[in-house]
């Protein structure tokens, strides 16, 4: 999926506000060595590297990118594909003392693949922190998108870009990859938006939007819907809430 980094930007900023317990969890410290993966417009790898921590954003998306190294020019921004070994390796350039992913690893269809790809460039000791959406993340505003497609006579069983794992399905995956579970948490975390329901989608779910015609009619279907749902407070003055469930993750490599 190719994104709209300005958008994501001016509308989404809360993606990196919240990143910012991550960051406590991480505890950074100067001249540490760390790989920000699906580091996005960059903000947390800037973060970074003003605390001293000699840090590369990641991310597979070049407009991303653009946005990142424009913001961020001190720091190294490689585009790879977290799920790809050889290319995460190549990418940090040595081994690295922490790898951070702020809701990233929902977007790699190869978990799998992404986890042994971190636990490849960890050193002995490092750590990876990571928060992504759990089992159950957008359940209703999923539910709210597949019943405007039927409203409008579309299958409702399209496919999404994401993958959403338990707790237990992640312990299982990091395990398996050599790295020891220190911290595991599901919560729910209802994010108030500064769009509609139907804006969430356009910014981040367009498979569920495939075969729609009628961009303001489906809109408007899906917002309907998800009001329905409650994720709509009002009428007047509207907060609308993106349903958000978040795994957070801290696993480090056997010293
Ligand atoms: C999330 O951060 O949970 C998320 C963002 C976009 C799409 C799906 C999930």
């Amino acid at each position: 999926m190719l994104w709209d980094a300005t958008d994501y930007d001016a509308r989404f900023s809360f993606v990196t506000a919240y990143g910012a317990s991550l960051l406590d969890l991480l505890d950074p410290q100067p001249g540490e060595r760390v790989l920000d993966l699906g580091c996005g417009t960059g903000h947390q790898a800037g973060e970074l590297a003003r605390r001293g921590v000699a840090v590369v954003g990641v991310d597979a998306d070049p407009a991303m990118l653009e946005v990142a190294r424009r913001e961020h020019p001190a720091v190294r921004f490689v585009q790879a594909d977290g799920q790809d070994a050889s290319a995460l390796r190549e990418a940090a350039d040595g081994p690295v003392d922490a790898v951070l992913s702020n809701a990233a690893l929902h977007w790699m269809p190869d978990q799998d693949g992404a986890v042994g790809a971190v636990a490849g460039i960890l050193r002995p000791g490092g750590r990876l922190v990571a928060e992504l959406g759990g089992a159950g993340n957008v359940a209703r505003l999923t539910a709210a998108v597949r019943a405007a497609r039927a409203d409008v006579g579309l299958d409702p069983d399209v496919p999404t870009s994401w993958t959403f794992p338990t707790a237990g399905e992640m312990a299982a995956r990091l395990e398996r990859h050599g790295l020891r579970v220190e911290l595991l948490q599901t919560f729910d975390r209802p994010t108030p938006l500064r769009t509609t329901a139907a804006g969430w989608v356009r910014m981040f779910g367009s498979a569920l939007l495939d075969g729609v015609t009628d961009a303001e009619g489906f809109a408007s279907a899906v917002d309907t819907r998800a009001r329905g749902l409650g994720l709509a407070d009002g009428p007047g003055t509207e907060t609308w809430w993106a349903d958000y469930v978040r795994l957070r993750v801290m696993a480090r490599r056997p010293g």
